[in-house]
């Protein structure tokens, strides 16, 4: 690692809750919270990086506080400056599986691959899923012996745990119907951009309680902000998720709130945050959820009851007309393509991360 690289790592301010929690989890190599990943198969690399290393992100939980603080920190430092990394994960190899289609998560991993010396391989697996041909840990035992890192991107939140579980190279959630931890990550680092501090500043997500939701909520709960989930009562968030991301908030001081009303939701929010009422893989249920989802519409109207600062946001792709409002979705108020771009920047330093990047850093920085 240059000195210099070295020297931005250790800028975060000492002594904060959350720093101290990064260094006892450097110490300890674990934490209560991610502590279920430690059983899993995971190859550790040869040293520890700085920061922060877990061997899988599975789930939001795979990072508790510790991990997400590292994660924003290091992608802050990454999309500052690119040039420090451009060789950190040469020699790296990288397969994609996708389920469902994608623009933003296949090209942001892509790139991001690339922009870090390593090389990305995607196989369209939208035909059938990944364990129909092939048993899972078959398929995971393969894998492991060519490449150093899985992307998947399934329906089912149990084929990408069961990833994990078999191969012994890390694997990285990117979108299941359960969670979808990059998006959430590129999120609270455009908040933490928008206003300076992503965690005093309170969220209000509009819809259905679904694979978004989830992440937000768990990332909230990381780090100590303040989020309002408003939901159809019979699309309210999975109970497990809520559970856990209650628990979490117990130590970091986050607020969580459920609600069914879109109009107390947004009463004094910094940011009003949308998904798609019908998600990839629910299309049978368009028509109904057409029906129940309009009063939870982001327009005009309701982004007027938000604080006047607040800001719009969207995972996308967007169903203008439905979830939200061309008025709004183009408007100075949208941070879209910012949460868009910051995909990018969050997914190198998760790959950095999982891949012990540490050790792969330019011996010549131009920052050295
Ligand atoms: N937000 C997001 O994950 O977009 P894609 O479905 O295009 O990857
Ligand atoms: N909830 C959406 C998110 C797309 C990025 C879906 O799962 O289709």
């Amino acid at each position: 690692m240059s000195q210099a690289v070295a020297a931005r790592y250790q800028s975060q301010p000492a002594g904060t809750p959350i720093q101290n929690q990064v260094q006892n989890q450097i110490q300890n190599k674990e934490s209560k919270l991610n502590a279920h990943v430690h059983g899993r198969m995971a190859a550790a690399p040869e040293r520890v990086p700085q920061v922060f290393w877990c061997p899988d992100l599975v789930s939001t939980r795979d990072l508790g506080p510790a991990g997400v603080d590292a994660i924003l920190h290091l992608a802050g430092i990454m999309k500052s400056h690119p040039a420090d990394f451009r060789r950190a994960l040469t020699g790296k190899q990288m397969v994609m599986f996708f389920e469902k289609p994608s623009l933003r998560t296949r090209l942001t991993f892509e790139a991001g691959m690339a922009g870090l010396g390593g090389t990305a391989m995607f196989v369209d697996q939208t035909h059938e899923r990944i364990d129909v041909r092939e048993n899972l840990s078959d398929v995971a035992h393969n894998l492991e012996r060519w490449v150093d890192l899985i992307v998947l991107r399934t329906f089912s939140q149990q084929t990408i745990e069961g990833m994990a579980q078999h191969a012994s190279v890390p694997v990285i959630n990117a979108l299941s119907d359960l969670e979808h931890p990059c998006q959430a990550l590129a999120d609270y680092l455009t908040l933490l951009e928008r206003f300076g501090n992503g965690k005093d500043r309170r969220l209000a997500y509009i819809g259905d309680g679904n694979n978004v939701a989830h992440s937000l909520l768990l990332t909230c709960a990381c780090l100590g902000s303040s989020i309002r989930v408003a939901t159809p009562p019979d699309y309210a968030p999975n109970p497990q998720i809520v559970a856990d991301a209650r628990q979490i908030a117990e130590d970091t001081g986050a607020e969580i709130q459920l609600l069914t009303d879109p109009h107390e939701a947004v009463v004094g929010a910094d940011a009003i945050y949308t998904d798609a009422w019908t998600s990839m893989g629910q299309e049978k249920e368009e028509v109904e959820r057409a029906k129940i989802f309009p009063p939870y519409q982001v327009n005009t109207e309701l982004m007027a009851e938000a604080a006047s600062h607040a800001v719009f946001m969207h995972c996308l792709p967007a169903h203008r007309g439905l979830e939200v409002t061309d008025a709004i979705i183009d408007s100075e108020r949208s941070l879209v393509f910012e949460q868009a771009e910051n995909r990018l920047h969050v997914q190198k330093a998760i790959l950095y991360l999982l891949l012990g990047g540490g050790d792969r850093l330019p011996a010549r920085s131009a920052h050295a």
